[in-house]
């Protein structure tokens, strides 16, 4: 069965058949690629791959910030079954590292000096006491918006630079009928709108404060309570249908010009780039107001589980393709996000993709580089969850934003 790409594996009900199936040579990988984009990114890897004569068995676990991906491989491991190697974020992959599950690639990357050329903001999930365990694919910000050209050309709407001008925006479109935002009502996504929302409304030093380093001052404040009262703005401008709606379905309403906006990470241009759509032509892309020096990142990961003590050969392969550079620039280019390596010649990127490295890079130098609270960069997963129940509490209508507040600074003292 080698170089051959297996048959899609889907979620938890086949978590026994996908370890029958793979063969000893092959890398097993667990991971939450499902959407059109995310997967024509994910076979630049497999293509990879094959392309070494590498076997790779497939273990897709739909669900957009990966939280059903994680239940799965609990279960894996609980079951004594690991998957050799996982799509993970920040947190997460300290966590299993601390739990001495993830295998040294030290080996690997000192053949490729991954010290050299990965960034500090990754290697601070990337290497645990001096061992790389896992392999940075990217960097994703969270902190963009999406927009249709033509039909905020059609409204007579440039680019919101600050949230007065996104509220101007936002009504001039539901005045017109149009729905103004585009959302899927799902916990993570909730959270990855209040990203931005939280560094708009409190700026850099309260985002931190805040997410960072959990201060309950800052999580319970009136600061934070305009923040709820936008997100309960966003609320009213969304969709009747927006319920659990995926996200790439919220997406492809700005492509079709359903809406208006989008606010998304940047796994969004994935989308737009796999239906042949055009930055700056067909969509626009721009940080959500307010926020335009600031980048709230997210890097995905391949963390390799310890199969034995040993890293295997197809374990290394798989973390040696995801560091090469012509590898990181043409998956890249497809998945939306920037390289995980700071010297690959970006030139490459479509208009977004530049501007992303190029404000990654300006945040960094500038202390405006945020790790991402609703994709796990900012606080263990315990906290983020806690973070998940009152946002979407407060969205869907549970909460005022003073009680959110209150809740929101109650919720991440006991997750601690
Ligand atoms: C993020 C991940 C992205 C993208 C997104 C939606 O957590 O970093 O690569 O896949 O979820 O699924």
């Amino acid at each position: 069965m080698k170089k051959m790409i297996k048959g899609a594996l889907i979620a938890s009900t086949c978590l026994m058949g996908a370890a029958q199936i793979a063969q000893a040579e092959d890398v097993e990988v667990l991971h939450w690629w499902t959407s059109g984009g995310e997967a024509s990114a994910l076979n630049v890897l497999k293509q990879d791959l094959e392309g070494q004569g590498i076997g790779w068995t497939d273990m897709p676990v739909a669900g957009g910030g990966g939280e059903q991906a994680m239940t799965v491989l609990r279960a894996r491991v609980t079951a004594g079954n690991a998957p050799t190697a996982v799509q993970m974020l920040g947190f997460d992959i300290l966590d299993w590292a601390d739990q001495g599950a993830l295998a040294d690639l030290n080996a690997t990357a000192a053949e490729q000096g991954w010290d050299d050329v990965v960034p500090d903001a990754l290697k601070a999930f990337a290497k645990v006491d001096g061992k790389w365990v896992s392999a940075p694919v990217n960097v994703h910000s969270t902190n963009w918006v999406w927009a249709n050209k033509s039909v905020l050309d059609a409204n007579g709407i440039a680019v919101p630079e600050t949230w007065d001008d996104f509220v101007a925006a936002v009504d001039t479109l539901s005045a017109a009928g149009i729905t103004p935002i585009a959302h899927g009502g799902q916990a993570w996504q909730d959270a990855t709108v209040f990203d931005a929302v939280v560094m708009s409304t409190g700026g850099p030093e309260f985002y931190k404060a805040a997410f960072v380093d959990l201060d309950p001052e800052a999580l319970n404040s009136d600061t934070m309570v305009e923040a709820f009262n936008r997100m309960a703005f966003i609320r009213e401008n969304v969709d009747d249908n927006f319920s659990g709606r995926d996200w790439n379905l919220a997406t492809a309403m700005v492509m079709n010009g359903e809406a208006g906006f989008q606010m998304m990470g940047d796994w969004a241009k994935g989308e737009f780039l796999n239906a042949g759509k055009v930055p700056g032509e067909d969509f626009l892309c721009f940080r959500f107001p307010g926020t335009q020096d600031q980048v709230t990142f997210n890097a995905d990961q391949f963390a390799m589980f310890d199969q034995g003590g040993e890293v295997s050969a197809e374990q290394s392969a798989l973390a040696s393709a995801i560091l090469s550079p012509s590898f990181q620039v043409a998956f890249n280019k497809v998945k939306g996000s920037v390289p995980a390596r700071t010297d690959v010649d970006g030139s490459d990127l479509d208009a977004c993709g530049q501007q992303g490295m190029k404000d990654l890079a300006a945040a960094a130098s500038s202390g405006n580089l945020f790790g991402s609270m609703a994709h796990g960069h900012a606080a263990p997963a315990s906290v983020k969850n806690a973070v998940y129940d009152v946002v979407t509490a407060h969205f869907n209508g549970e909460y005022d934003a003073a009680t959110a507040a209150e809740e929101l600074a109650t919720a991440v003292e006991i997750a601690q």
